[in-house]
C-alpha cells in the first residue's frame, strides 16, 4: 500500500487531520521542522524532522516511502507578520510549495491535498465568499497560499497530478478526545486569546474595532471545528482516490458570529467574566467573513457534526486547561 505524507502534522490543523487519518488506518510518514509544532501533536505516523525546502530530504522520504498522496499543512499563518516580512512568507508558503511540487511531479505523486485560506478572498463585498467570488489578498500571507494555488491548477493541468486546495474559514476548537489543540505560543486568533485570558494566561483582551457596519458594530467570522475541516480532508482524499477532478473548495459553515457574540459563549462556557476593553480596529480586518459552502457538500459530501459554537469553545477552553497543567513538547 502507498503511504501518505503529512507535512506540517506537528501543528494544529495537520495534527488532527493525521490523528483522523491514522485512526483510519493510513500508513503515514509526517515531515515537520518543529518551528512552531511539537512532537507530542504527532499521534500517528513516523516523523521525518526537516524542512519542506530540502529538496534531497524530500526526494528521498517521497521516493524511500513510496507516496502516492501528499497533504501539505507546512505553513506560517501570521498574517502581521507576513506583512512585517513578506519574504518570510513567499519562501516558506510558496517557495516551499513548489519545491514539493516539482518533487512530487518527479516522483509520481498522484493527488496533493492543499490548505489554503479565505484570506485569498480579502474583503469581499459582500461578507460572503463562494468560490467564484474573485480572490484580491490584502496581506502576503493571503497572496502567499494564492499563488501556491495558481502552481497547483498549472501543475495539475500539465501532469497526471491531481489536487484539492481547501479555503479554510476561522479555524477553531480542539480534539474532543483531548489529545491534541491549539498549542502556538503566541497565539492572536480570538478564541485561543480568550481562552487564555480564561485560565489566566493573560489578564484580558481587547475588542478589535466596536463601529463597523455590522448587527453590533463587531466582525463576523465563521468559526469552523478543526474536527469537521479535519474530516473534509479525509473526503477530499477519497474524492481524490476515486478519480475525482481537481477542485479548490471552501471550508466554513455559512454562518457567521460576531466577536462580542464568540466572547459571550466563552462567558457562558467558563461561567466567568472576562475583562474585555474595548479597542480600535485592527489593520485589515474585513469586517464580515462568510463561507458559501454549498459547494464542498455537493462534490466531496462532507457533512459537518461540529457545528455548535458551545461545542467549539468547550473543547478550546478544555484544551487550554490541559496545555496549562501539561504544556506540549
Ligand atoms: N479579535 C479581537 N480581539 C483579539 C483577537 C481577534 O477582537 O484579541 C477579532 C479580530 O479583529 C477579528 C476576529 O476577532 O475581527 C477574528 O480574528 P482572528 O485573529 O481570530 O482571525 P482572522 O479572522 O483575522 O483570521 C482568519 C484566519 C487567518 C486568515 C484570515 C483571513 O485565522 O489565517 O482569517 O481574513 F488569514
Amino acid at each position: 500500500m502507498p503511504k501518505i505524507l503529512v507535512t506540517g502534522a506537528a501543528g494544529y490543523i495537520g495534527s488532527h487531520v493525521a490523528r483522523q487519518l491514522g485512526e483510519r488506518g493510513e500508513d503515514l510518514v509526517i515531515l515537520d521542522n518543529l518551528s512552531t509544532g511539537f512532537r507530542s501533536a504527532v499521534l500517528y505516523g513516523d516523523l521525518v524532522i526537516g524542512d519542506t525546502g530540502d529538496r534531497d530530504l524530500v526526494a528521498r522520504v517521497l521516493a524511500d516511502n513510496d507516496i502516492d498522496t501528499v497533504l501539505h499543512f507546512a505553513a506560517h499563518i501570521v498574517v502581521p507578520e507576513s506583512v512585517a516580512n513578506p519574504l518570510k512568507y513567499y519562501r516558506n508558503n510558496t517557495s516551499n510549495t513548489r519545491n514539493l511540487l516539482e518533487c512530487c511531479v518527479e516522483a509520481g505523486v498522484k493527488h496533493m491535498i492543499f490548505s489554503s485560506t479565505a484570506a485569498v478572498y480579502g474583503i469581499p463585498a459582500e461578507g460572503a465568499a463562494s468560490e467564484d467570488t474573485p480572490t484580491a489578498p490584502i496581506n502576503p500571507y493571503g497572496w502567499s497560499k494564492l499563488m501556491s494555488e495558481q502552481m497547483l491548477k498549472d501543475v495539475s493541468a500539465a501532469t497526471p497530478l491531481r489536487h484539492v486546495a481547501l479555503r479554510y474559514f476561522n479555524v477553531a476548537g480542539a480534539d474532543p478526545g483531548g489529545r491534541i489543540g491549539q498549542s502556538t505560543p503566541e497565539a492572536t486568533h480570538l478564541l485561543k486569546v480568550a481562552c487564555e485570558a480564561v485560565v489566566g494566561k493573560r489578564p484580558g483582551l481587547s475588542v478589535f474595532g466596536t463601529d463597523y457596519a455590522t448587527p453590533d458594530g463587531t466582525c463576523i467570522r465563521d468559526y469552523i471545528h478543526v474536527e469537521d475541516l479535519a474530516a473534509a480532508h479525509l473526503k477530499a482524499l477519497d474524492h481524490l482516490r476515486a478519480g475525482g477532478i481537481s477542485a479548490t473548495l471552501n471550508c466554513g459553515y455559512g454562518k457567521g458570529f460576531s466577536v462580542r457574540e464568540m466572547l459571550r459563549m466563552v462567558e457562558k462556557v467558563a461561567g466567568m467574566k472576562l475583562d474585555v476593553a474595548e479597542g480600535p480596529r485592527r489593520a485589515g480586518d474585513p469586517p464580515e467573513l462568510i463561507a458559501r459552502a454549498e459547494r464542498i457538500r455537493e462534490q466531496l459530501g462532507w457533512q459537518p457534526a461540529h457545528d455548535d459554537l458551545e461545542h467549539i469553545v468547550r473543547t478550546a477552553l478544555d484544551w487550554e486547561r490541559r496545555l496549562l497543567r501539561q504544556p506540549m513538547v
